[in-house]
Parts: structure tokens; sequence; C-alpha cells
């Protein structure tokens, strides 16, 4: 977060605020790299960001885990946060503020957000009967359950009957509010997540219950304590208490000051219904402004096959990321999967993908292409500008429209269309070294042409590590080393002012009077190693 310029665009997202039923999975690691690649992205840009991740804290879920560790539930919650702090560390997440739901701040804005909703008449009391899968904390239609009631998204857990007294929210006042909201097309994206919400709601939309009885493990209802909050309801006011300012008081009012409202709230697809849905639906019941876009991502699968604890084939981050690197991680994920779709992890196409396009295709050409500047260029980078190459020259032609279009990708979350741009750059880079052979010309001393050839791939590979920067940092800020830039992406400071999109992100920029660096690899090939 930048405060130095108060005048800049500003930019708020969020990821969920996960479960701390468990250490994190790769699901959340999923989310939250996708959160910080957009956040990169946008301060490269040139806009005042903030990332909010947390930890959504109450709920039976998390009670019952607790009991079963025998610990208090706020003590088992201490100690799994600490683990989903570790890996956004070792992932080389930047996130700005990571919001607790049992942080005292929250009850606050909870209990003035609940006054708001109850004095516009939207909650009151009823019998609630159903069937409650306490790992989604979530009530399902019978229709949507599987053989013995189980969930068919915990496929072996049961759900609950459930017949109890509960304060309920009504939903169903903001049906045709929230249809004239889905006309935004932008709001719920991408396309298939959409309709799916569309559907729902032609349906009919039901009031949901918003209180639980017998469960402590969570806020009081303000004017009922004998029933707790719903976890739901005061999860997503997580969003809104995570923007208060470290020394603020907690009222709405200061939440919603400066950052409020979010353009961006990231989630996976199994949570839509309470972001799209449920969400607007309340703070159009408290009257505040609308988040911008909410945009589901797929679920990752492993081997073909959906994940789960009961299948023995979950992914766990930590262990990938301690062994191939927070980049490499980012990498697959982003290249190799539609964001919006559901995706495969295996590991040796993990392998093979990491070392086709980063030690091979950019690693390896920025090396060799470095190794004959030293030699036939005596370390200097060739003194060319933009204007010696025609517009036509088959890298600079590649280059030109790259960083529009790359921005375009990354605006819609289209990481992987990003990718291949920038890919398509570097094998078109590949392929014209070889056919140009500087080695050659330089045996036949035309200097001026091996100097042209080698420029015109130190740019390219400059390009390309700029425009990768949001989801490789650290290989990029080493590129950029090699090339003479004292740059270090992980520095947000340095990002939009040593580094600003509108020069950086055009073909053309190497000069002359950069100092190169010694050549060393970027990226080391991998190995296969089973890792779980
Ligand atoms: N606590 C709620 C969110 C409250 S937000 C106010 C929650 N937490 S969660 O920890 O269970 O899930 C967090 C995210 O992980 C969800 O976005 C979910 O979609 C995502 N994933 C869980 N398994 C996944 C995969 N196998 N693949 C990709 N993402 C998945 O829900």
């Amino acid at each position: 977060m930048n405060f130095s310029d108060e005048k800049k665009e500003t930019f708020a997202l969020t990821t969920p605020l996960y479960y701390v039923n468990d250490l994190p999975h790769i699901g959340s690691a999923y989310t939250t790299i996708a959160a910080d690649v957009v956040a990169r992205f946008e301060r490269m840009r040139g806009k005042s960001v903030l990332l909010i991740t947390g930890t959504d804290e109450h709920g039976q879920k998390i009670q019952r885990t607790a009991e079963s560790n025998g610990r208090s539930p706020q003590e088992y919650c201490d100690e799994i946060v600490v683990g989903f702090v570790e890996l956004w560390q070792q992932l080389n997440i930047q996130y700005d503020r990571f919001i607790r739901t049992t942080d005292p701040k929250h009850e606050a804005i909870v209990k003035e957000f609940f006054q708001r909703v109850w004095d516009q008449g939207d909650i009151y009391q009823s019998q609630q009967q159903g069937w409650y899968c306490v790992s989604c904390e979530e009530f399902k239609e019978e229709r949507e359950l599987l053989d013995g009631h189980r969930c068919s998204i915990h496929i072996n857990k049961e759900a609950e009957w459930r017949d109890e007294q509960n304060y309920f929210f009504r939903l169903s006042r903001y049906q045709s509010q929230l249809e004239a909201l889905y006309q935004q097309v932008d709001f719920i994206q991408p396309e298939s997540r959409r309709n799916e919400v569309l559907s729902f709601v032609s349906q009919g939309l039901q009031d949901f219950s918003i209180s639980r009885v017998n469960l402590d493990w969570g806020f009081p209802v303000p004017i009922d304590p004998s029933h707790t909050l719903y976890v739901w309801f005061d999860a997503l006011l997580g969003y809104v208490t995570a923007l208060i300012d470290p020394d603020s008081e907690p009222t709405l009012e200061n939440a919603l000051a400066h950052w409020w409202p979010i353009n961006l709230h990231l989630i996976g697809k199994d949570i839509l219904r309470f972001h799209a849905i449920y969400w607007p639906a309340m703070l159009m019941s408290a009257q505040l402004p609308l988040p911008k876009r909410v945009f589901g991502h797929g679920f990752l699968t492993k081997d073909g096959q959906k994940m789960g604890k009961s299948l023995g084939n979950t992914l766990d981050p930590i262990a990938l990321v301690k062994r191939y690197g927070a980049d490499a991680v980012r990498y697959y994920f982003f290249k190799e999967i539609e964001f919006g779709k559901d995706g495969d992890f295996n590991e040796t196409r993990f392998i093979n993908v990491l070392n086709a396009d980063l030690a091979n295709d950019l690693g390896n050409l920025l090396n060799r292409t470095l190794n004959m500047v030293k030699k036939y260029c005596d370390r200097q980078v060739p003194n060319c500008t933009t204007d010696d190459f025609n517009s036509d020259h088959s890298l600079k032609a590649i280059g030109l429209n790259l960083g529009e279009q790359v921005a375009q990708a990354y605006e819609s979350l289209a990481f992987s269309r990003a990718c291949e741009a920038i890919l398509a750059l570097v094998r078109a880079s590949n392929k014209f070294i070889d056919e140009q052979a500087p080695w050659t010309l330089y045996k036949k001393g035309q200097q001026k042409e091996v100097e042209q050839v080698l420029y015109a791939v130190l740019e390219s590979v400059r390009l390309a590590a700029y425009l990768l920067s949001p989801i490789i940092p650290d290989i990029a800020s080493d590129i950029y080393q090699q090339l003479g830039f004292p740059i270090n992406f992980n520095d947000q400071t340095q990002i939009s002012s040593a580094t600003p999109f509108a020069t950086h992100a055009n073909w053309g920029i190497l000069s002359v009077s950069q100092k190169l660096g010694e050549p060393r690899p970027v990226f080391q090939r991998l190995e296969l190693l089973e890792i779980v």
C-alpha cells in the first residue's frame, strides 16, 4: 500500500477468508496467488492497491475441530493461522491486510451492520428445518445431496438434520434488485458462473437463517444473545473490517471511507452463492455500495481426480513450494490452467512446463545472448534504439503490441493468455537468434548486424520479464538485474516509479548506458521427484 500519492486510483481486492479448521490447502494457495498477481499488476499500472486476505475463524466446523484436537477454539485458530502466514510468505504473497474474524474490531463492525439491516426490517425469527453440511457451513436442498444425505462437495460427510428457531435475513425482498444487478455483465465472472447464478436466482430466492442455537463459537446476535450469528454473515463482513486503518476506531464510516467499494472479490466456484447473491443483498439492505466484480475460479484436480482427504490425493502447497520454489508454483498454475475453468496438477507435466518455458525458452535464451554480448560486444548493450528496427522486424512487430495485449489479459484475469502471448515473443526470439546465427555474422565481420540481432533479443527478453513479473517476480528481478537495471520487482516502492508501465511495457527501451551483469542461470532445470 502506498499512501504517498493520495490522487492515485485505488484498487482493493480480496481473497476468501479461509477456514482455519486445517492448514492451508492448494485451493487456498491458488486463489491467493491469483490475487497477488492481480495486485502486482495493478501496482505496476500505477494504482494504489489494497490486497486483503485473512481467516474465517467462527462456526461449528472450527469449534468441533478444535474440540477434537483438545484445544479451545481460539487457541486452535491461533495455531493454524501461523501456517497461513508462513505459506503466504513462502509463496511471495504481498498482502496489505490480514483480517481474522476473531479480531475484536470485527465484532464492532458486525454489530453496527446487523443494526442497519435490523432497522430495515430485514431480520425476523422463524423455524429452520433442513439438512446442514457443517463442512460447507450451509443448508442444503434435499435434491443437492447424494445418497445417505452426503454432501456433494464433502462426499464423506453426512449433512445433519436441523429443526430450530433461527433469525432469518429477508433475501427474497432483494430478488428484483439482484436481477437488475446481474444485468451488469461484469458483476459476476466468468460468464459460466454468471449463468449459474442467474439460473439459481430465477427459481426464486428464499430467506436464509443468519443465527444458530446450540453453538457458542461466534458472535452473539446483538438483539438476542441466546443465538450465535451464522458464520457466513460474520465472515463476509470481514472484508469491511479489513479496511479499517490500524489506528482507527472500528466504525462502518471509518471502514468504508477510503477503499470501498471493493473492486474485485476473488473466490472459488463453491462459494459463489454467498458472494454473488447473499453478500450484495446484505449490502443493499444496509444501503451500502456494492462490490464491482466477483470472479469465481475453478477447482484444481490432481492427476485428473478431484482432490480430497478421503481420496488421499491432496496436494500440499507447503511441500510444493519448498521443493520447487515460489515462482515455479505460481507460473505453473497460471500458465497451464485457464483461470475460471477447472484444471489439473500433474507432476510430470509441472516439471515439463517449467523446464520448457522457464529453464529453456526464457532462461537459456538470456544466458546464451548475454554470453554472446560478452564475447562479441565487449559486454556492452549494443548501441541501438527502437528506430533502428522496422516495424515489421519479427521481434519488434510482436513486442510493439504486447504490453497492451498482456494488460488486457491481466485485467480480464486471463493469466494463461497473458503467459502465452509473452512466451510467443520468447519463442520467436529463440527462432530468430538461431536463424540469424550471430556467431556466423561475427566470423564474417558483420559487427553492426551482430549488434542488431543481440539487441533485439535482449530487449525481447527484458520485455517478457517485465510483463511476467506479476507472476514470477523473483525470476523477473533476476533477469532485470542481469540486464543492468537495479530493480527488485518485490519492492513495491520501485515498481511504478522506477519501472513505469508506460515505458517498460514498450519494446525498445534497453539502452547502451546499462551495465550488464554477469550471466547466470535464472531457473535451474527441475528433476522429477515425488512430492506427495
Ligand atoms: N471460509 C470460507 C470463505 C469465507 S469468505 C468471506 C471458505 N473457506 S475455505 O477455506 O473452505 O475455502 C477457501 C477457498 O478455497 C474457496 O474459494 C474454495 O473455492 C477454494 N478451494 C477449495 N478447494 C479447492 C480446490 N481443490 N481447487 C481450487 N480451489 C478450491 O470457503
